[in-house]
């Protein structure tokens, strides 16, 4: 009775701001298809590997050497350390000239994958692919810098958490669910002559990479690593060896053992066998088990051991 004298005045009052729901739904969905295609047509631009963002690596020297600090000590920085090691300088060239396929690990930020090879996560994206120029100059390179592996905050800091650069020239990064994850989108399946996996196994199967590798500079030692510094009384861990490497005896991978030339003729595990030219490749996968007979049978043959 009151009541429902009532409704149509509170009716009344709701009118008005029911009207500005609508409108302002309305602008709000107009507002996002003019976004949407926006996003699209900027997506179908064709995506030019040569406007990538660079490197993080170089703007950090130029900033790090404006600060002056010349004293020449150990490294000690991510950055000092990674200058020190393998990948602040990666650029290759294969023998035909080109190095486009070469840099999807030697120069990933001016890698293009094809669009047969685009990740799976980036079907959705609407983009043309500009094929890169075969050639890479090195004055254009970046090895594998910094954002290879880590996000860059827009303020040019280097953020600690790790991650995959999956399509640099959109700046798609990808989740790794682990450091060895990581390392191995390089360290293995290059497929191309002289090069190996990394095949982590045997006693070693459940570390990571970095338990022995420093992070930038990618040095590893097993005599210095605090595992190994004093070794069990063994055959071989003797005088005798010194010039043996560790895992050309501990190897469980059954890789050739021989004399290392660049290392001043230490015996270490080549890897290529039949298919190709033997090459040095340390072998990861190891057991406590040795076989004299590996080396003195076979390559020594002059020793009865
Ligand atoms: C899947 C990744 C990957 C691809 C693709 C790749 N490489 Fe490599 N390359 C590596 C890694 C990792 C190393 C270091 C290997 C090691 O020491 O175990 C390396 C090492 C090398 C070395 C020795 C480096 C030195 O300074 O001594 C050369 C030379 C080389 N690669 C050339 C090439 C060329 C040429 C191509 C293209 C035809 C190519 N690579 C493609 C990953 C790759
Ligand atoms: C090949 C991959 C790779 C590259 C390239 C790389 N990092 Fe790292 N970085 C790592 C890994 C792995 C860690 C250790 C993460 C962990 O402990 O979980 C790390 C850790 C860090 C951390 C946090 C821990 C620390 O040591 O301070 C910083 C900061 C960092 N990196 C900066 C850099 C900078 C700056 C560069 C370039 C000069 C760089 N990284 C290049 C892989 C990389
Ligand atoms: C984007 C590709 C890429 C990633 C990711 C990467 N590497 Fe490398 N790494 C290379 C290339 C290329 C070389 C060869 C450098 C050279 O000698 O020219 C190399 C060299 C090395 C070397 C020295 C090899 C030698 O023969 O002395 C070590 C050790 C190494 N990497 C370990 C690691 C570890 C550990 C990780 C993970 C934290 C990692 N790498 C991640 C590409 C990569
Ligand atoms: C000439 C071959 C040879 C070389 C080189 C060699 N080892 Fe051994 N190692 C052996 C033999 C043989 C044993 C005993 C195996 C057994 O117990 O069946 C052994 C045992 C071990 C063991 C298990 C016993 C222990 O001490 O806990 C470890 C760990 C080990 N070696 C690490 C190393 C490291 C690290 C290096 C390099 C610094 C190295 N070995 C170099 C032959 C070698
Ligand atoms: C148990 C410790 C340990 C672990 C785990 C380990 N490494 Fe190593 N790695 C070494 C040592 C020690 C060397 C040899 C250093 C030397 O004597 O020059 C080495 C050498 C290498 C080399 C140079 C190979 C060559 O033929 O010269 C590469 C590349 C490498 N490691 C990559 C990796 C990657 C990638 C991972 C993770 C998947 C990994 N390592 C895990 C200890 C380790
Ligand atoms: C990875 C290869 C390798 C393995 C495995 C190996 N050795 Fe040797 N061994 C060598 C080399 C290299 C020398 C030095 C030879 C030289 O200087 O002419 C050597 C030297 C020796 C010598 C000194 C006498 C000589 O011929 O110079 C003895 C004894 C010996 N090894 C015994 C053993 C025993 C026992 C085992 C098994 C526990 C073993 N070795 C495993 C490579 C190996």
């Amino acid at each position: 009775m009151n009541q429902t004298e009532r409704q149509p005045t509170a009716a009344a009052r709701l009118g008005p701001i029911r009207d500005a729901v609508i409108a302002i739904v309305l602008i709000a969905l107009g507002v996002a298809i003019v976004v949407l295609y926006q996003i699209e047509a900027a997506n179908t631009e064709p995506v030019s590997i040569s406007q990538n963002t660079g490197g993080a690596a170089s703007q950090l020297v130029r900033g790090a050497s404006e600060q002056a600090d010349t004293e020449a000590t150990v490294p000690d920085t991510p950055l000092d350390k990674w200058l020190a090691g393998p990948h602040a300088d990666t650029y290759v060239v294969a023998e035909d000239g080109t190095n486009s396929t070469c840099n999807r690990c030697h120069d990933p930020i001016n890698y293009v994958p094809s669009m047969a090879d685009m990740p799976a996560s980036c079907t959705v994206c609407k983009f043309e692919v500009k094929p890169p120029p075969p050639l890479i100059e090195q004055a254009n390179a970046h090895s594998v810098d910094c954002k290879v592996c880590h996000r860059v905050d827009r303020s040019g800091t280097v953020l600690a958490d790790v991650m995959w650069l999956e399509v640099a020239a959109i700046e798609q990064y990808a989740d790794v669910s682990s450091v060895n994850q990581l390392c191995q989108y390089c360290h293995t399946g290059a497929g191309v002559v002289g090069h190996a996996d990394i095949q982590l196994g045997g006693a070693h199967a459940d570390l990571t990479c970095i338990d022995c590798h420093d992070a930038h500079m990618m040095t590893a030692s097993c005599g210095a690593s605090g595992c190994h510094e004093t070794l069990a009384e063994a055959p071989g861990h003797d005088a005798d060896h010194a010039n043996v490497h560790c895992v050309a005896c501990h190897d469980a991978g059954g890789m050739d053992v021989g004399p290392d030339e660049s290392r001043g003729g230490q015996w270490v595990t080549f890897a290529g066998g039949d298919a190709e030219e033997p090459f040095p490749h340390l072998s990861h996968m190891l057991a406590r088990e040795v076989d004299c007979a590996r080396c003195h049978v076979e390559a020594l043959p002059e020793t009865d051991g």
